[in-house]
């Protein structure tokens, strides 16, 4: 099949221009200005319209056993609301069960996309249990496609390692090619506070951001760094939202230090007073790190300007609000931790970012798709517009708006953290190496059809 899509804006990371692209099979096979129609099986009219590469959601949770129950997307609804929001890969984090090798860690999480996946992605790996044989094969990941291992300084009892398991891998990560992800704050300091919380009848929402202070993240982000430093290891610190956290991002980085972190949609958008909404309502902001003040908001915006952080994510780890995030109606630490957005990132970004002024265009493709890419090793496979880049594309309407709603999203979650917001832009069609998966509201994916990507060493940004 060879389509061409004509007179589109192509905005990539660096370049921004008018031209036709002709997508011969699964990859872009040509760019250039008024291209022969005569050997396209079909023809779209992208004049007026922006062409942007897919986006790459580089944090997600499909079909996570976590906080007493099971994140409620999977690998086929995850995929496809990804896909209606101009997400075309992910990667996924695979957790490594007690006393589990990752090989089986990696088998189990494959079986849940098997069959499903109607979009791209890779998986990291999030080692709970390190030995010896687990140590070992940290360096035969890269055999495996697996470029990233992630490391909990939280969730205390269940997910949280301490200062030695991290320590050593990110030596053993160092010397293997393989990138170190920590969800960075102090769980041993978080654990206390809820503790106490509890026993003193504080119970409702809003304590899980009371009992996770700005200070427990600052902290863990600076001790991950240091040891990142004294290991020699580059360090990706995931979903940071706080603003002493990200000075000691940049301090690392302006020391020379391999220090890259991300933020995620939503710690743009929502503050700590969000937890504490009328009744139980607030139990859909509950998520790990929590949110923060309006300063630190401001804070996350000059990082993504100043390119302290490197992409934007959605930690997507929806929970329903009847029948999940009830389980906490009587305590706040019973909560399952984690909200839904995997569908809402490119909107919300475009929307508050490049429609708004505090974003170029670029810099958009370059915080969605191109430095996730990069940095997870599948640059310029994925990440670009470029002749043999997959054909990934996303004809992105700027003109258009949409009301972002439960009652038309495509995530299987009863609720949206945006409900009600009008965002402009909209994600007018969405090809997957050259497939049309998504037409205006209509879905022609398969489930299935999504390609494991074997993935290789990051281009450091
Ligand atoms: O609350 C969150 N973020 N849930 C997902 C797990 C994690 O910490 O990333
Ligand atoms: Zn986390
Ligand atoms: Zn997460």
């Amino acid at each position: 099949m060879r389509t061409l899509i004509r007179k589109g804006r192509i905005i990539t990371a660096s370049d921004d221009y008018v031209a036709d692209i002709l997508i011969d099979g699964e990859r872009i096979a040509l760019i250039g200005r008024e291209l022969d129609a005569t050997s396209a099986d079909r023809e779209i009219d992208a004049a007026g319209k922006y062409v942007l590469p897919g986006g790459i959601d580089v944090h997600t949770h499909l079909d996570m056993p976590f906080g007493g129950t099971v994140s409620s997307d999977d690998f086929f609804t995850g995929h496809r609301a990804a896909a209606f929001g101009g997400t075309t890969t992910h990667v996924d984090f695979a957790i490594q069960g007690k006393g589990e090798s990752l090989h089986q860690t990696l088998q189990n999480w494959h079986e849940r996309a098997n069959g499903k996946a109607a979009i791209d992605y890779g998986f990291h790996v999030a080692i709970t249990d390190l030995d010896d044989q687990v140590m070992e094969e940290i360096g035969r990941l890269p055999e495996m496609g697996v470029r990233s291992i992630k490391l909990f300084m939280a969730y205390k009892g269940t997910l949280m390692v301490d200062d030695e398991t991290l320590f050593k891998s990110l030596m053993k990560a160092g010397e293997s090619g393989v990138l170190v992800m920590v969800h960075a704050e102090n769980g041993d300091v978080i654990d206390v506070l809820v503790k106490k919380a509890i026993a003193q009848g504080n119970l409702s929402p809003k304590w899980h951001a009371l009992t996770r202070p700005p200070s427990a993240e600052a902290e863990a982000t600076s001790r991950a760094v240091r040891l990142a430093d004294i290991a020699g290891a580059p360090l990706y610190v995931v979903h940071l939202t706080q603003r002493d956290a990200l000075q000691a991002i940049s301090e690392a980085r302006a020391r020379g230090q391999k220090a890259y972190a991300e933020t995620c949609t939503q710690y743009l958008f929502f503050t700590k007073d969000d937890l504490d909404r009328e009744g139980f309502e607030g139990a859909k902001w509950v998520c790990s790190p929590p949110f923060r003040e309006v300063e630190d908001q401001q804070a996350l915006w000059r990082g993504l300007r100043t390119g302290d952080l490197s992409a934007v994510s959605t930690d997507h780890c929806p929970f329903n609000f009847r029948g999940q995030k009830d389980l906490g109606k009587d305590n706040f630490a019973q909560i399952p931790n984690g909200v839904p957005g995997i569908e809402d990132r490119l909107y919300m970004l475009w929307d508050a970012g490049v429609k708004n002024g505090r974003i170029t265009p670029n810099k958009f493709v370059e915080l969605v798709s191109t430095n996730p890419a990069k940095l997870m090793g599948i640059y310029p496979r994925k990440g670009t517009i470029a002749v043999g880049s997959d054909a990934d594309l996303v004809v992105w309407d700027g003109s258009a708006h949409r009301v972002i709603s439960a009652s038309t999203h495509h995530q299987n979650v009863d609720y949206n953290l945006y409900e009600g917001r009008e965002v402009h832009g909209k994600a007018e069609k969405v090809f997957i190496r050259g497939n049309l998966v998504v037409d205006g509201d209509q879905w022609l994916g398969e489930q299935g059809s999504g390609q494991y990507l074997h993935r290789e060493a990051p281009t450091w940004l």
